[in-house]
């Protein structure tokens, strides 16, 4: 553990971190390294598929949103996990910065809700199902006129480069913990940690 105390910019990268004292077992650390794997593998092929010929980019734009219902599924099993009792350890942190870090997991948990929200709607929208490896899923509603279509895509976009923006920091911050205040708020989100304590 660190010896000096800490400062107002520790206290930030902690909240940026999402670090709420509490310590997480081996099924929410799977859970959120699926989550980041996914999440950065949705905006990486989104970002390059472009730079593609046509049968490229299909295939590109398919494998998004089979991967972005693979990710939605994790991120339901998430927050259930999350919400089953037992699953809750209250908070070592107190005052402002507990309530600053609960607030990060909730809003890059609600990011990640309507961006995989958006993305169905998208696909739908244009009167086409969710293709999930091949297999189609049906949309509940027809398609929507052109300029509807354009801003649920807009939408979707500026939602993923908020969360791409948002877990950067996250990172960021979770790393300066490791490495320059040496504690244990990247640790307990490794495999094998967070059940053994601190
Ligand atoms: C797109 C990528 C990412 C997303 C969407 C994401 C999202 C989240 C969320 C929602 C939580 C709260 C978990 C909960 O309490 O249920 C969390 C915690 C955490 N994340 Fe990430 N994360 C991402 C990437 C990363 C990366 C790359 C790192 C490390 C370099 C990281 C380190 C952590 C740590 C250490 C915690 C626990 C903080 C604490 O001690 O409370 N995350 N993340
Ligand atoms: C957090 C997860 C996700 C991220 C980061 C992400 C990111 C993106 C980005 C950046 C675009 C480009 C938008 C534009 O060109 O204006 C895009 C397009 C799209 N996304 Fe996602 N997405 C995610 C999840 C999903 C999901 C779950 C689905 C559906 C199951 C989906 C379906 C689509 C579709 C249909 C498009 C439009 C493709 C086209 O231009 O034909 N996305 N996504």
């Amino acid at each position: 553990m660190n010896v000096r105390t800490e400062t107002a910019f520790d206290s930030a990268t902690r909240v940026v971190a999402a670090d709420d004292g509490t310590n997480y077992d081996n099924v929410a650390v799977a859970l959120h390294w699926a989550t980041a794997l996914l999440v950065v593998t949705q905006f990486a092929l989104a970002e390059t598929w472009d730079w593609f010929a046509k049968p490229t980019q299909n295939s590109m734009q398919g494998l998004h949103m089979s991967f972005g219902v693979v990710l939605t599924l994790v991120i339901v099993a998430r927050l259930v996990w999350r919400l089953m009792p037992g699953h809750q350890v209250s908070s070592l942190e107190i005052g402002w910065v507990r309530v600053a870090a609960k607030s990060v997991h909730y809003l890059l948990y609600g990011l990640l809700v309507v961006a995989v929200a958006l993305g169905f709607a998208v696909q739908w929208s244009r009167g086409h199902p969710v293709n999930l490896f091949g297999l189609g899923i049906p949309g509940p509603f027809g398609p929507f006129a052109r300029p509807v279509r354009g801003l649920l895509k807009e939408l979707h976009n500026y939602v993923a480069w908020a969360i791409i923006i948002i877990a950067a920091g996250h990172a960021a911050a979770a790393l300066y913990h490791h490495y320059v205040l040496k504690d244990r708020v990247l640790k307990r989100m490794l495999p094998g940690y967070g059940e053994h304590g601190r």
